[in-house]
């Protein structure tokens, strides 16, 4: 089923409720990264041309209570920069002098409501938190890809209340992408899982099992699956929990014919935090810890990423962050930004890996969401698309 759209919904001078994701990294009150913010200015801008007043709402963080270093206020002055305009800051989120503000906004004119899980009904899709946000606008607009898998009452509760709601431009994109990752991929389709943690990729392992041709896996989740295969991995981050299950998703691939690949070289160090230099080694021993794949494996998964016509990267290859450690997620990244395929960069880390890497504007499509895009590629159905989606069929 089409979801409705901004384009499809008539919204003319009506007062507009617009979930975002405006979950974006603050340092010192600053922030570090603003292209969540970004992301939804073409549906902020295309609603104000048809004269809607915006009722931006969003979460920040996972405050307990009115945590004022959560406060969306920051995000609303930068909301205003990028907009070139002015953007009320409404210091609440429900209310009579909040809904007050919404009714004097001007066509276009846009405000913003104070941090949603300042309120404890929004984790709980409490009804009464719902009738009061219901209350704040005529229409409601889901533009919040990266918190659709959420079943919060902005994302969700609230949506049964509005007689017209839809998806924003930035969620029909993501969509779009994400889709073209589950149906009708051309092959080869290649994917690269990386991270810390096994556990929390056993579903789209699953998943891809069923779709992709070469899953190459890097980050701390490798050692966990060299592990399983009798592989000395010395004293790296292993789930030791997760060997029986990682030998059986191995064994999933091979029965359905995918290809998966293991770093055979690593970048070690006595310990994550040592100053002592890096060193490339074959076999992981003793008490030294894996922090990266190495220079071999990058160039053996470039051949496989060179090969791809679909490709979905999820995950960094090492500590990053780190210049000694960045080496492998770098050549990952540079190998996926040369692949002439569709590629497209699950939100998350490695998202923020192919910003810092300026390499963002060479990939096909680079989600917003991490865990959102995750969970639609393991084929769930989206707290925040199946509100969207019940409620238009009412
Ligand atoms: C995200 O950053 O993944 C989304 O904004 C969801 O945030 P959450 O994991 O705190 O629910």
């Amino acid at each position: 089923m089409k979801l409705p759209t901004i384009d499809t919904l008539d919204l003319d001078q009506r007062r507009v409720f617009l979930r975002v994701d405006f979950n974006v990294p603050l340092e010192n009150g600053h922030i570090t990264d603003d292209t969540r913010i970004r992301a939804a200015l073409p549906t902020i801008q295309a609603l104000r041309a048809k004269g809607c007043k915006l009722i931006v709402a969003s979460h920040l963080g996972r405050p307990k209570g009115a945590d004022p270093e959560l406060s969306l206020e920051p995000v609303a002055a930068r909301l205003a920069e990028l907009l070139n305009g002015e953007v009320i800051f409404a210091h609440d989120i429900v209310g009579d002098d909040v809904e007050l503000l919404t009714k004097e906004l001007t066509p276009g004119g846009v405000m913003m409501l104070e941090n949603l899980r300042y309120h404890p009904g929004e984790k709980t899709g409490d009804e009464t938190f719902a009738a009061q946000l219901a209350r704040l606008g005529d229409a409601y607009i889901n533009d919040a890809f990266g918190a659709m898998h959420r079943a919060e009452t902005s994302i969700s509760a609230v949506v049964g209340l509005f007689e017209n709601v839809g998806i924003g431009l930035l969620v029909q994109k993501e969509l779009e992408a994400l889709t073209r990752l589950l149906t009708g991929a051309t092959r080869p389709y290649v994917a690269i899982l990386g991270g810390a943690k096994v556990s929390d990729k056993i579903a789209v392992i699953e998943s891809l099992a069923h779709r992709v041709d070469h899953l190459l896996i890097g980050g701390a989740m490798a050692y966990t699956f060299l592990k399983a295969q009798g592989v000395p991995v010395g004293a790296s981050r292993v789930e030791a929990d997760k060997l029986v299950l990682a030998q059986r998703l191995l064994e999933r691939c091979a029965e359905r014919g995918v290809q998966v690949h293991l770093p055979t070289d690593h970048v070690v160090n006595s310990a994550f935090d040592s100053d002592a230099p890096p060193r490339v080694v074959e076999a992981i021993l003793g008490t030294d810890v894996g922090l990266d794949i190495g220079p071999a494996t990058v160039a053996r998964y470039a051949e496989v990423i060179a090969s791809a016509k679909t490709l979905f990267w999820n995950g960094p290859m090492g500590v990053f962050e780190r210049e000694a450690y960045a080496a492998g997620t770098r050549g990952v990244a540079e190998a996926c930004a040369a692949c002439p395929g569709y590629t497209v960069v699950g939100g998350g880390d490695s998202a923020a890996a192919v910003e810092k890497f300026h390499l963002a504007d060479k990939f096909s499509h680079v989600s917003t969401g991490g865990g959102a895009s995750l969970e639609f590629l393991e084929g769930k159905d989206l707290p925040g698309i199946k509100a969207i989606r019940l409620r238009s069929r009412a």
